[in-house]
C-alpha cells in the first residue's frame, strides 16, 4: 500500500514522477504529494488530499524545474487522509523530505522523545516522526544524510520502504526498506526508485531490488551504494524486467477491470503455456517439480493467502484433495499469523499472492519457515518478496493487474492449482489415467471456454440494470462452487459497496434464509455436475420465500430456465474447472452494477490493491 517513487538525473522530474504516481495510485489514494529540490536548493513542495489529479491541478501551471524528486500516494494508517497528512513530510528545520510505505510501530515514544527534545509536529503521521528522528540523528552525530539515515533506522521498529532527500544536496537520494517492497532503476545516466516497478518500466529495463535490513546511497557522483544496516557492504544485483508497458495501459477500455476481465483467454493460456500437453499426457510444474515428492510425503498442505487469494486457496484444497488425496488447511495468513498454530516440519505452506507483498501473507510465511515448514508460492509479480522469500513456487503469468478487484489473477491462481493438483495426482497415480488424460484435455480447452463465458456480457449488463439499486446480495454455490460464492460477493461489495454475502447453498438455511424476501437478488450457481440436484432445492427455498433468483447455468439447461428469474449460460466443463468459468459473470456483474452505480471500479474507496501493512 502506499505508492512510492523517486528520481534523480538530468529528466524533468515533475513529469516522472506524476506518471508514475498515476501508474502507482493503485497502491492506494487517498492524498498525493511531491517534493524536489529546485535549482537554487529550495524545496518545491506540493500535496492535498485525494488523488494524483487532484495534485496535479494544485500544482496547476506553475512551472516545476527540477532534476530530482520523490512522490508518494497515499493509503492512510496514521491519521486521516488529508492535506497535511499526506506525504511527503518535511523535518523540523526543513532540510529533508521524506516519503514512506509501512508503519512505524514504536512512533509514539519515538514522538514524545523527540518532543522533549523541542521537535513540533503538524500531522498525525508515523512517517512525520521518521524524518524529525533523521534530522536528530543527523545533528546529533554530525554525519551525511546516509549515515543519519542508517543511525536512525536502529531506533525503529516496524515496516518501511523509504526514500529521503536533502536540499543541500540536489544529486543524492537515499533509500531503505524493511518489509515494505522498494525497487531501484538504473538509468544510462540517471536513477529511478518505486514501490514496485511499474513507474519505472517506461524509462529502464534494469532494476534492483532492495532487500530487508538494505540502505541504498544514490548519488550522480558515485552511483549507486548498497549496505545493510550493520554497515555491511552489499555488492547490487541488477535484474532485468519482463513487464511490458502496454500492460500497464487501458488499452482502449473504459476501466482497467473491464480490461483484466477480458483478457483472461490470454491470461490463462499464458498461465498454462509449457505447462500442459494433453496430447502427450504431460502436465508439470518448473518451479515445484523438484519439489514433488517433499509435497507427497508432508503430513499436510497448509494454503495461506488474503481476500481473493484466499478464495483461490480454497478452491486449491478442494482440488488438491480431490485429485492429489493430500489433507489441505486453507487459512487467512493474518490469523495464522497470531493464532500460535501447529506447524509440523514435513508441512508444506503454500502461499498465494497476487502481489507477492501481502505483509499478513509475508509474515505467515516467515512463521511457517522459522518453523521447519517447507514454502511454496504461488504469485503473480514476478521478482516480489513473497516470490524471493519462498523455498519454490510457480508465477501465474497474468500480467500486471491494476484494478484494485482482482479478476485475472484469481483465475490464473486457480489455473495454477488445477495444474499442481493433477501434477500430484499423476505422480502419485491417484487419477486413472484416462480420466487424467480427459482433464488435461478439457483444462486445455479452458481459455476457450472463458471466450464464450464472456459472451455473457449483455446479459450480466441487463440484470445489473434491474439490480443496481438492491442494498443487499447473497450468493450461493455448493462444492467447488462455494469459493465462487464467496469470490462473487466479495466482487460486488468492493467495488458496487451493495453488502453481499457469499454462503454454501445449504448453509443458507441456518440464518441467511431470514434476509430472504422480495427485495432480495440470489446469485446462484447451479451448472450440471454432483450437487446439481441439491441446489435445484436450495434454488425452490428461496423462490419460496419470494426471493430472486439469478442463475449461472450450464448452457441448455432448460429445466432451470423456468424456475429461475433471470439465468447467465455458460460452458459445460468438469465440476472442478468450473471456479474458472463461473467467475466470469460474477465479476461482469459487479463491474456493471459498480458503473451504473458511479463508482469508481478502478479505486474502490478504502481499499488498496498491495496490502503492505498489517
Ligand atoms: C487486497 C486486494 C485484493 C487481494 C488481497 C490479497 O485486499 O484489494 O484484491 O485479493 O489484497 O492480495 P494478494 O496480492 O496477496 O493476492
Amino acid at each position: 500500500m502506499c505508492g512510492i517513487v523517486a528520481y534523480v538525473g538530468e529528466k524533468n522530474a515533475y513529469e516522472i514522477l506524476i506518471k508514475g504516481l498515476k501508474r502507482l495510485e493503485y497502491r492506494g489514494y487517498d492524498s498525493a504529494g511531491v517534493a524536489m529540490i529546485s535549482n537554487n536548493h529550495e524545496f518545491l513542495h506540493y500535496k492535498c488530499k485525494g488523488k494524483v489529479s487532484n495534485l496535479e491541478e494544485h500544482v496547476g501551471q506553475q512551472s516545476v524545474d527540477a532534476h530530482i524528486g520523490i512522490g508518494h500516494t497515499r493509503w492512510a494508517t496514521h491519521g486521516p487522509a488529508n492535506d497535511v497528512n499526506a506525504h511527503p513530510h518535511l523535518s523540523g528545520n526543513e532540510e529533508l523530505a521524506l516519503i514512506h510505505n509501512g508503519i512505524i510501530e514504536n512512533y509514539d515514544v519515538l514522538k514524545k522523545e523527540l518532543t522533549s527534545r523541542g521537535h513540533n509536529f503538524v500531522s498525525d503521521t508515523d512517517t512525520e516522526v521518521l524524518v524529525h528522528l533523521i534530522e536528530e540523528v543527523k545533528k546529533q552525530e554530525d554525519v551525511g544524510l546516509f549515515e543519519a539515515v542508517r543511525l536512525a533506522l536502529h531506533q525503529v521498529t516496524g515496516a518501511y520502504a523509504i526514500v529521503v532527500i536533502d536540499k543541500s544536496n540536489p544529486r543524492e537520494l537515499i533509500a531503505a526498506k524493511k518489509s515494505s517492497p522498494l525497487v531501484i532503476g538504473m538509468g544510462e545516466d540517471d536513477f529511478f526508485i518505486g514501490s514496485d516497478a511499474t513507474p519505472i518500466v517506461e524509462y529502464t529495463n534494469n532494476v534492483v531490488y532492495l532487500e530487508d535490513g538494505e540502505i541504498a546511497h544514490i548519488s550522480l557522483d558515485t552511483g549507486l551504494k548498497i549496505r545493510k544496516l550493520d554497515n555491511k557492504v552489499i555488492t547490487p544485483t541488477i535484474q532485468e524486467l519482463q513487464i511490458q508497458l502496454e500492460a500497464l495501459e487501458k488499452g482502449g477500455y473504459e476501466h482497467f477491470m473491464l480490461k483484466e476481465i477480458f483478457e483472461q483467454p490470454k491470461t490463462i493460456k499464458d498461465c498454462m503455456r509449457g505447462r500442459i500437453s494433453a496430447q502427450k499426457g504431460h502436465v508439470s510444474l518448473g518451479g515445484i517439480l523438484d519439489y514433488q515428492d517433499k509435497i507427497l510425503n508432508a503430513r499436510r498442505m497448509i494454503i495461506i493467502a488474503c481476500g481473493t487469494s484466499w478464495h483461490a486457496g480454497l478452491v486449491g484444497e478442494y482440488l488438491l484433495e480431490d485429485l492429489a488425496r493430500i489433507p489441505v488447511e486453507v487459512e487467512y495468513a493474518s490469523e495464522f499469523r497470531y493464532r500460535n498454530p501447529v506447524i509440523y516440519e514435513d508441512d508444506v505452506v503454500l502461499a498465494i499472492s497476487q502481489s507477492g507483498e501481502t505483509a499478513d501473507t509475508l509474515a505467515a510465511i516467515k512463521l511457517a519457515k522459522e518453523k521447519g515448514a517447507t514454502i511454496l508460492g504461488i504469485c503473480n509479480v514476478v521478482g516480489s518478496t513473497i516470490s524471493r522469500e519462498t523455498h519454490a513456487g510457480s508465477y501465474t503469468h497474468a500480467g500486471p493487474e491494476i484494478g484494485v478487484a482482482s479478476t485475472k489473477a484469481f483465475t490464473a491462481q486457480v489455473t495454477v492449482l488445477s495444474l499442481l493438483a493433477l501434477m500430484l495426482a499423476k505422480r502419485k497415480g491417484t487419477v486413472e489415467k484416462s480420466r487424467l488424460n480427459r482433464l488435461l484435455f478439457e483444462l486445455e480447452s479452458i481459455p476457450d471456454k472463458v471466450t464464450e463465458a464472456l459472451k455473457t456480457d449483455a446479459a450480466c449488463e441487463l440484470i445489473s440494470e434491474i439490480y443496481k439499486n438492491s442494498s443487499n446480495a447473497l450468493y450461493l454455490g455448493r462444492g467447488y462452487s462455494f469459493p465462487v460464492a464467496l469470490e462473487g460477493a466479495l466482487k460486488l461489495k468492493e467495488i458496487s459497496y451493495i453488502h453481499a454475502e457469499g454462503y454454501p447453498a445449504a448453509e443458507m438455511k441456518h440464518g441467511p434464509i431470514a434476509l430472504i424476501d422480495e427485495e432480495m437478488p440470489v446469485f446462484v450457481v447451479a451448472t450440471k455436475g454432483p450437487s446439481y440436484e441439491k441446489v435445484i432445492s436450495n434454488i425452490q427455498e428461496v423462490k419460496a420465500r419470494k426471493g430472486k433468483v439469478i442463475v449461472i447455468s450450464t448452457k441448455g439447461d432448460e429445466y432451470i430456465k423456468e424456475m429461475a428469474d433471470h439465468y447467465i449460460e455458460i460452458p459445460e466443463t468438469e465440476e472442478m474447472f468450473m471456479p474458472i468459468l463461473a467467475t466470469i459473470p460474477f465479476q461482469l456483474l459487479s463491474y456493471h452494477m459498480a458503473v451504473m452505480r458511479g463508482c469508481n471500479v478502478d479505486q474502490p474507496r478504502n481499499l488498496a490493491k498491495a496490502v503492505t501493512v498489517e
